[in-house]
Protein backbone atom coordinates (compact mmCIF):
# COMPACT_ATOMS: atom_id res chain seq x y z
CA UNK A 1 0.00 0.00 0.00
CA UNK A 2 1.05 3.27 -0.71
CA UNK A 3 0.19 6.77 0.50
CA UNK A 4 -0.31 9.30 -2.31
CA UNK A 5 -0.55 12.17 -2.26
CA UNK A 6 -2.79 15.09 -2.50
CA UNK A 7 -4.75 15.65 -5.72
CA UNK A 8 -6.09 18.89 -7.05
CA UNK A 9 -7.92 19.86 -10.06
CA UNK A 10 -10.95 17.79 -10.12
CA UNK A 11 -14.73 19.06 -9.99
CA UNK A 12 -15.84 19.48 -6.88
CA UNK A 13 -19.04 20.45 -5.39
CA UNK A 14 -20.67 21.91 -2.13
CA UNK A 15 -23.68 21.77 -0.48
CA UNK A 16 -24.31 25.18 -0.90
CA UNK A 17 -25.66 26.34 -4.74
CA UNK A 18 -25.30 30.08 -4.59
CA UNK A 19 -21.80 29.03 -3.65
CA UNK A 20 -18.96 28.30 -6.60
CA UNK A 21 -18.21 24.82 -6.59
CA UNK A 22 -14.93 23.73 -5.09
CA UNK A 23 -12.08 22.71 -7.09
CA UNK A 24 -10.41 20.01 -4.72
CA UNK A 25 -9.94 16.64 -4.46
CA UNK A 26 -8.88 14.15 -1.97
CA UNK A 27 -6.95 10.80 -2.15
CA UNK A 28 -7.09 8.26 0.13
CA UNK A 29 -4.15 5.86 1.73
CA UNK A 30 -4.20 3.06 -0.94
CA UNK A 31 -6.94 4.03 -3.20
CA UNK A 32 -7.85 3.10 -6.62
CA UNK A 33 -10.60 3.93 -8.52
CA UNK A 34 -13.24 6.94 -8.94
CA UNK A 35 -16.91 6.92 -7.67
CA UNK A 36 -20.13 8.96 -6.62
CA UNK A 37 -22.71 8.12 -4.13
CA UNK A 38 -25.63 9.87 -3.09
CA UNK A 39 -24.29 12.55 -1.22
CA UNK A 40 -22.84 15.28 -3.28
CA UNK A 41 -19.17 14.72 -2.49
CA UNK A 42 -15.93 16.43 -3.55
CA UNK A 43 -14.65 14.14 -6.42
CA UNK A 44 -12.67 11.74 -4.72
CA UNK A 45 -10.72 8.94 -5.25
CA UNK A 46 -12.20 5.69 -3.67
CA UNK A 47 -10.63 3.26 -1.76
CA UNK A 48 -10.45 -0.26 -2.67
CA UNK A 49 -12.57 -3.05 -1.49
CA UNK A 50 -9.87 -4.02 0.92
CA UNK A 51 -8.90 -0.71 2.03
CA UNK A 52 -12.46 0.50 2.35
CA UNK A 53 -12.88 -2.26 4.53
CA UNK A 54 -9.98 -1.47 6.45
CA UNK A 55 -11.55 2.43 6.68
CA UNK A 56 -8.29 3.60 4.86
CA UNK A 57 -8.02 7.04 6.16
CA UNK A 58 -8.79 9.86 3.81
CA UNK A 59 -6.73 13.22 3.03
CA UNK A 60 -8.01 16.11 1.61
CA UNK A 61 -6.68 19.46 0.32
CA UNK A 62 -8.58 22.42 2.41
CA UNK A 63 -6.70 25.34 1.14
CA UNK A 64 -9.33 26.00 -1.44
CA UNK A 65 -12.31 25.75 0.81
CA UNK A 66 -13.89 29.48 1.14
CA UNK A 67 -15.13 30.95 3.93
CA UNK A 68 -18.36 29.70 5.09
CA UNK A 69 -18.49 26.77 2.51
CA UNK A 70 -19.14 23.64 3.55
CA UNK A 71 -17.79 20.75 1.47
CA UNK A 72 -18.28 16.90 1.61
CA UNK A 73 -15.74 13.86 1.22
CA UNK A 74 -16.35 10.44 2.08
CA UNK A 75 -14.66 7.74 4.53
CA UNK A 76 -15.87 4.57 5.72
CA UNK A 77 -18.98 5.40 3.67
CA UNK A 78 -19.99 8.44 5.24
CA UNK A 79 -19.99 11.82 4.61
CA UNK A 80 -17.78 13.98 6.22
CA UNK A 81 -18.36 17.73 6.42
CA UNK A 82 -15.73 20.04 6.41
CA UNK A 83 -16.50 23.60 7.09
CA UNK A 84 -14.67 26.60 6.88
CA UNK A 85 -16.07 28.78 9.31
CA UNK A 86 -16.11 32.78 9.41
CA UNK A 87 -14.66 34.69 12.12
CA UNK A 88 -18.65 35.55 12.99
CA UNK A 89 -19.76 32.41 12.78
CA UNK A 90 -17.19 31.75 15.37
CA UNK A 91 -18.17 34.59 17.39
CA UNK A 92 -21.49 33.45 16.80
CA UNK A 93 -21.22 30.07 18.78
CA UNK A 94 -20.93 31.05 22.46
CA UNK A 95 -23.96 32.73 22.12
CA UNK A 96 -25.75 29.91 21.29
CA UNK A 97 -24.63 27.64 24.54
CA UNK A 98 -28.32 28.47 26.40
CA UNK A 99 -30.70 26.81 23.34
CA UNK A 100 -28.05 23.68 22.85
CA UNK A 101 -28.47 19.96 24.77
CA UNK A 102 -25.31 19.56 24.91
CA UNK A 103 -22.72 22.43 24.89
CA UNK A 104 -19.93 21.23 26.26
CA UNK A 105 -20.01 18.22 24.43
CA UNK A 106 -20.01 16.25 27.43
CA UNK A 107 -21.46 13.10 25.51
CA UNK A 108 -17.54 11.81 24.91
CA UNK A 109 -19.02 9.34 22.05
CA UNK A 110 -19.43 12.25 20.16
CA UNK A 111 -15.93 13.66 19.31
CA UNK A 112 -11.89 12.44 19.85
CA UNK A 113 -11.28 14.46 23.37
CA UNK A 114 -8.79 16.71 21.49
CA UNK A 115 -12.46 18.11 19.75
CA UNK A 116 -14.50 18.73 22.83
CA UNK A 117 -13.99 22.43 23.37
CA UNK A 118 -15.79 25.24 22.19
CA UNK A 119 -15.80 25.15 18.41
CA UNK A 120 -15.50 21.11 18.82
CA UNK A 121 -12.37 21.23 16.20
CA UNK A 122 -8.76 21.28 16.57
CA UNK A 123 -7.89 24.48 14.58
CA UNK A 124 -11.46 27.03 15.36
CA UNK A 125 -12.23 28.18 11.52
CA UNK A 126 -12.62 24.19 10.00
CA UNK A 127 -15.48 22.13 11.28
CA UNK A 128 -14.84 18.64 10.66
CA UNK A 129 -18.47 16.32 11.45
CA UNK A 130 -19.82 13.05 10.23
CA UNK A 131 -22.89 14.63 8.64
CA UNK A 132 -24.81 12.12 9.28
CA UNK A 133 -28.13 12.95 11.98
CA UNK A 134 -27.99 11.70 15.15
CA UNK A 135 -31.67 11.11 15.37
CA UNK A 136 -32.28 8.38 12.65
CA UNK A 137 -29.65 9.18 9.85
CA UNK A 138 -30.45 11.40 7.76
CA UNK A 139 -28.04 13.90 6.11
CA UNK A 140 -28.72 17.53 7.01
CA UNK A 141 -28.69 20.79 5.19
CA UNK A 142 -26.19 22.78 5.50
CA UNK A 143 -28.13 26.26 6.21
CA UNK A 144 -26.35 29.64 6.91
CA UNK A 145 -27.56 32.34 8.39
CA UNK A 146 -28.64 34.34 5.51
CA UNK A 147 -30.93 31.62 4.00
CA UNK A 148 -33.06 30.84 7.34
CA UNK A 149 -36.12 31.97 5.31
CA UNK A 150 -35.74 29.42 2.83
CA UNK A 151 -35.70 26.65 5.32
CA UNK A 152 -38.64 27.86 7.15
CA UNK A 153 -36.30 29.17 10.04
CA UNK A 154 -36.24 31.96 12.63
CA UNK A 155 -34.86 35.06 12.36
CA UNK A 156 -32.48 33.70 15.40
CA UNK A 157 -31.24 31.19 13.38
CA UNK A 158 -27.33 31.80 12.91
CA UNK A 159 -25.91 29.28 10.72
CA UNK A 160 -26.04 25.82 11.03
CA UNK A 161 -27.83 22.14 9.86
CA UNK A 162 -30.96 21.55 9.65
CA UNK A 163 -32.57 17.59 8.85
CA UNK A 164 -35.59 18.04 7.00
CA UNK A 165 -36.37 14.33 8.33
CA UNK A 166 -37.68 15.63 11.78
CA UNK A 167 -36.64 19.10 11.67
CA UNK A 168 -33.57 18.57 14.15
CA UNK A 169 -31.25 21.45 14.24
CA UNK A 170 -27.41 21.50 14.87
CA UNK A 171 -25.55 24.78 15.31
CA UNK A 172 -21.62 25.26 13.44
CA UNK A 173 -20.01 23.54 15.60
CA UNK A 174 -22.45 20.56 15.15
CA UNK A 175 -24.18 20.56 18.57
CA UNK A 176 -27.34 19.88 18.61
CA UNK A 177 -30.59 22.40 19.92
CA UNK A 178 -32.73 21.56 22.50
CA UNK A 179 -36.31 20.60 21.58
CA UNK A 180 -35.32 18.17 18.64
CA UNK A 181 -35.31 14.52 17.93
CA UNK A 182 -31.75 14.06 17.54
CA UNK A 183 -30.82 13.29 21.23
CA UNK A 184 -26.72 14.26 20.40
CA UNK A 185 -24.54 16.42 18.74
CA UNK A 186 -23.08 15.37 15.63
CA UNK A 187 -20.19 13.42 15.37
CA UNK A 188 -16.43 14.58 15.27
CA UNK A 189 -14.90 11.35 13.30
CA UNK A 190 -11.14 11.18 13.88
CA UNK A 191 -8.42 13.32 11.65
CA UNK A 192 -5.17 15.49 12.04
CA UNK A 193 -3.75 17.99 10.15
CA UNK A 194 -0.51 16.90 8.17
CA UNK A 195 -0.15 20.51 7.21
CA UNK A 196 -1.90 23.71 7.28
CA UNK A 197 -3.47 22.94 4.07
CA UNK A 198 -4.56 18.88 4.62
CA UNK A 199 -5.84 16.86 6.40
CA UNK A 200 -6.03 13.13 6.86
CA UNK A 201 -9.28 12.08 7.99
CA UNK A 202 -9.61 8.53 9.87
CA UNK A 203 -6.28 9.37 12.00
CA UNK A 204 -6.19 11.00 14.95
CA UNK A 205 -3.58 13.35 16.34
CA UNK A 206 -1.55 10.75 18.35
CA UNK A 207 -1.41 8.65 14.74
CA UNK A 208 -3.93 6.09 15.83
CA UNK A 209 -6.21 4.84 13.27
S1 LIG B 1 -33.19 11.78 11.11
FE1 LIG B 1 -32.70 13.86 11.44
S2 LIG B 1 -34.35 14.57 12.61
FE2 LIG B 1 -34.81 12.49 12.34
Amino acid sequence: MSTTGVNLGTNGVDDHGKRHFLVAATSVVGAVGVGFVAWPFLASLQPSAKAKAAGAPVEVDISKIEDGQKVTVKWRGKPIWILKRTAKMLADLPTLNGILRDPDSNVISQQPAYAKNPTRSIKPEYLVVIGICTHLGCSPSYVPEEEATNFGLGSDWKGGFFCPCHGSKFDLAGRVLKGVPAPTNLVVPPYTYLSDTRILIGVDQKGAA
